[in-house]
């Protein structure tokens, strides 16, 4: 038993005396002991592919903000790496990957990822993050949506407006039904493998859900992204599709616990539309914090209000790296302080 399971039981819509709250990308920049960390191991991707150091990035936001969920540290990107595709991390840039997929027939170079044989770093992680957490709170693992798995594999990299990959969609409907079922089905054992070993929750980020259109994204992310749903049945499962706030009654009628918002999406509406069918996690702005105290309290508060209960009090999306740390302390602690 978890000692302190809020975030499970909002999941779940069981009722909590205050609303749990965690960031996303907590773990990383925005902490001094991970920018010396990284420094140390010399880049991003030896500690990704290090379960001793995913534990304990995992842990430094744990002890440091005494936020009520761990989130393992990896990245989306390990997914089209185990399928054929490695991607670098390129300093003050982003993601780089030097093969792309550009023609239908570039997928057939592609497998399916095998997490025993590609993906251990991320479960020997988990364990190793389980028996440090020592049952005192959640511990959620992650996965990128088909989509914004398939965008990267197109683009090859970060963009404003992910044009090769929405042109990819329009030249070559069939094969990109293909490449995104190869990255449903490695994303589904995946998961079960996350879950063996030992998470708690899981979370899709659809972090391009918002660059697609609504008949797009009804065609070629929601089916992938219900299946997943579908074939993950043991623990509860967040759907977070930035953007996308036309999908937001698709997204309720999904086999999920949680739908994440991000801050374009009124709260109000979103509870309206979405109608108590699931918990709801977000959506404080991330530039929020950098306000004056007495602003960032006072807009945590009204959020908190605005959503009520079967609420998980995060961002719209992730801690931007140069945020105060103490107004993500003095977030959570507005948070914590709360009572319904
Ligand atoms: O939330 C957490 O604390 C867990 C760790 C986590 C990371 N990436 C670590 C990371 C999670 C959940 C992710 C997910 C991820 N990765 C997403 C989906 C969420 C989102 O932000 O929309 C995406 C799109 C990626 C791909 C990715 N990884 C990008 C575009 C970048 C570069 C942008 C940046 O912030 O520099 C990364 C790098 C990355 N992933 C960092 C961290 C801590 C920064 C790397 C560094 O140390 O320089």
């Amino acid at each position: 038993m978890i000692k302190n399971d809020l975030l499970l039981r909002v999941a779940t819509q069981e009722h909590v005396e205050r609303p749990p709250v965690w960031l996303m990308r907590q773990a990383g920049r925005i902490l001094p002991e991970y920018r010396a960390l990284r420094e140390k191991v010399n880049g991003f991707k030896n500690l990704v592919e290090n379960p001793e150091l995913v534990c304990e990035v995992t842990m430094q936001p744990v002890r440091a903000l005494h936020v009520d969920a761990a989130i393992m540290f990896s990245d989306i990107l390990v997914i089209p790496e185990a399928m054929g595709l490695p991607y670098q991390m390129v300093e003050s840039k982003g993601p780089w990957f030097e093969k792309t997929i550009d023609t239908p027939t570039d997928i057939q170079q592609l497998r399916l990822a095998n997490p025993e044989a590609d993906l251990k770093f991320v479960t020997d992680g988990i364990k190793l993050i389980k028996t440090e957490l020592n049952n005192t709170i959640p511990l959620i693992g992650f996965a990128g949506a088909p989509w914004t798995i398939f965008s990267y594999m197109i683009e090859g990299k970060g963009s404003k407006t992910f044009s090769k990959a929405r042109t990819f969609l329009y030249r070559h409907p069939e094969a990109s039904h293909t490449l995104l079922q190869m990255i449903t089905d490695s994303t589904i054992v995946y998961l079960k493998a996350q879950i063996a070993a030992g998470v708690n929750l899981v979370q899709l980020f659809d972090s391009w859900a918002g660059i697609l259109s609504p008949k797009q994204y009804d065609t070629f992310s929601m089916p992938y992204i219900k299946q997943i749903c579908d074939a993950i049945t043991t623990v509860p499962k967040t759907v977070f599709a930035k953007g996308a706030f036309f999908a937001r009654a698709a997204l309720s009628d999904l086999n999920c616990n949680v739908i994440g918002l991000d801050w374009n999406m009124d709260i109000a509406e979103s509870k309206a539309i979405i109608n108590g069918k699931k918990a709801l996690q977000g959506n404080f702005d991330p530039c929020g914090l950098f306000a004056d105290k007495t602003t960032l309290v006072q807009e945590t508060i009204s959020m908190l209000n605005a959503f009520g209960t079967n609420h998980i009090a995060n961002l719209g999306h992730g801690v931007y790296p140069d945020t105060p740390l103490d107004n993500v302390k003095l977030f959570v602690d507005t948070v914590q302080a709360h009572r319904y």
